[in-house]
């Protein structure tokens, strides 16, 4: 209720105290325990937030017993079914969903801002042909700054803008140059004529530098859409690390893009966004499907370093709505591609030996966004080493959404947690000689 307060009470010094509970449009109250080291001298202990807010934010709500997914109010459903990419960015940026002039305008700019500047163009050089491409993009984005110097007034709402968009811009034609540069084919420039995925697509498969769609090799309306929806998908998660990252980074006054080069950073752990590719990686580990069995039993044994990548998640704990979606267009694109889906068989082979398994149902590990997601990616052509670097073009529109929110409160404080210390008391220096 309005009024409700959590009551703590220290049963050692007798001290008590309350704190208000607050109460959001969806999901926990939350208490306000900011004042209970001064009031009651002691620390919370929570090591990866697990019942921690870090913040109040409009933008994603996610309930994960009910496998439910918000942006801005909106079911992840009736947006992925409806919407274009740029659409989603602009509602998890504005708050609201584009108008069509609004949309317009706001695909000219992206369009606009997807050139980057030569000089830019050039890093790629200085890394070697097989350089990771997360290590190329966490590279080149924290470069950006040194473009844009004179946009970096973080106080100026309308700069901030421009930056949240000049990076939503450019994200897919650095990632794209990064593969280019993998794979020694000469860089493709964004083009004005094309939508965001189309010109992502294009950027890296064009058969030259100029032009890819020419008689026998256009882009595939389908393929556009399955791109489309998996960057809608992926473009927000609430407080999750990568997000989390940006956001402690911007609460030091550090700029966009270095906030952003932050999150890519953190993306890319196999525990996160980096499980996309690790998925691919453990089905091929796996191999067959007569292998599942051995395989679940691995994930399960605790003296086992092997886990089930693609399974599990810190919030939905029935299923990831994500996952339903993106299962479904698994079936879609590797019809349309009539690519080889004997990796899908045993990706569903390995799902289902999960779900029914008593560990599995027990712990509440379900497929979540990434067990699906590098199969089509791969039926896209994508390679296994880019996966997380879609994961992260896709995210940069929730990761500057995030920013734009904190920035825009200006009592937001500097991101400094406590620490329950465990090391050794005080005590004196011992020269050498005495050690
Ligand atoms: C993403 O936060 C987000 O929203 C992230 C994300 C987003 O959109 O931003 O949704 C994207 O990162 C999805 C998650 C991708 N990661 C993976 O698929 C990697 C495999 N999953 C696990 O590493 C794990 O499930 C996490 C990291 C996703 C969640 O870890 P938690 O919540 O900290 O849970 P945990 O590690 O404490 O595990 C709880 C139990 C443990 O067993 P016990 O110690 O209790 O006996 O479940 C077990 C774990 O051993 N477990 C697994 C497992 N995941 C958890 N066992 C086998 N295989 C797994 N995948």
């Amino acid at each position: 209720m309005a009024n409700d307060t959590l009551l703590i009470k220290h049963t050692g010094t007798g001290k008590q105290a309350e704190y208000p509970l607050l109460t959001g449009t969806l999901g926990a109250e939350t208490a306000d325990i900011r004042s209970l080291y001064k009031d009651l001298d002691c620390f919370t202990y929570d090591p990866g937030f697990m019942a921690t807010a870090s913040c109040k934010s409009k933008i994603t709500y996610i309930d994960g017993d009910k496998g439910v997914l918000l942006y801005r109010g909106y079911p992840i459903e009736q947006l992925a079914e409806s919407c274009e990419f740029t659409e989603v960015a602009y509602l998890l940026m504005n708050g609201e969903l584009p108008s069509e002039a609004q949309l317009l305008d706001f695909n000219l700019e992206i369009s606009d801002r997807a050139i980057i500047h030569e000089s830019l163009r050039k890093f790629f050089d200085g890394f070697h042909y097989d350089a990771h491409p997360m290590a190329m993009l966490v590279g080149v984005v924290g470069s950006l700054s040194a473009f844009y110097h004179s946009e970096l007034n973080i106080k100026d709402p309308d700069q901030r803008m421009r930056s949240a968009t000049r990076m939503i811009g450019k994200m897919p034609t650095i990632a794209a140059a990064s593969f280019r540069h993998s794979v020694g084919r000469p860089f493709v420039y964004p083009r004005m004529d094309l939508s965001y995925c189309e010109n992502f697509l294009n950027m890296m498969f064009s058969r030259s530098s100029q032009n890819y769609i020419d008689q026998d090799h256009y882009i595939d309306p389908d393929l556009v859409k399955a791109l489309n929806l998996l960057f809608i998908l992926h473009a927000d998660h609430e407080q999750n690390a990568s997000t989390s990252t940006v956001r402690l980074a911007g609460s030091t006054g550090a700029n966009p893009y270095a906030c952003v080069a932050a999150g890519i950073a953190a993306l890319w752990g196999p525990a996160h966004g980096g499980a996309n590719e690790a998925v691919l990686n453990m089905l091929a580990e796996i191999g067959s499907v007569e292998n599942v069995p051995k395989y679940i039993a691995k994930a399960k044994d605790h003296n086992d370093p092997f886990r089930l990548m693609g399974f599990g998640h810190r919030v939905y704990k029935n299923f990831d709505p994500r996952a339903t979606i993106i299962r479904k267009t698994c079936h879609e694109v590797l019809s349309k591609t009539h690519k080889n889906d004997a990796l899908f068989e045993l990706a569903l082979a390995v799902e289902q030996a999960a779900l029914k398994d008593d560990y599995f149902i027990e712990k509440k590990l379900y497929p979540n966004v990434d067990f699906y997601s590098g199969i089509i990616y791969k039926a896209l052509n994508i390679p296994v080493d880019m996966f997380t670097v879609m994961f992260a073009i896709a995210r940069t529109a929730g990761w500057v959404s995030h920013w734009l929110e904190m920035m825009e409160d200006p009592s937001t404080p500097i991101g400094r947690p406590r620490q329950l210390y465990v090391g050794p008391p005080r005590r004196d220096f011992l020269p050498l000689g005495n050690r």
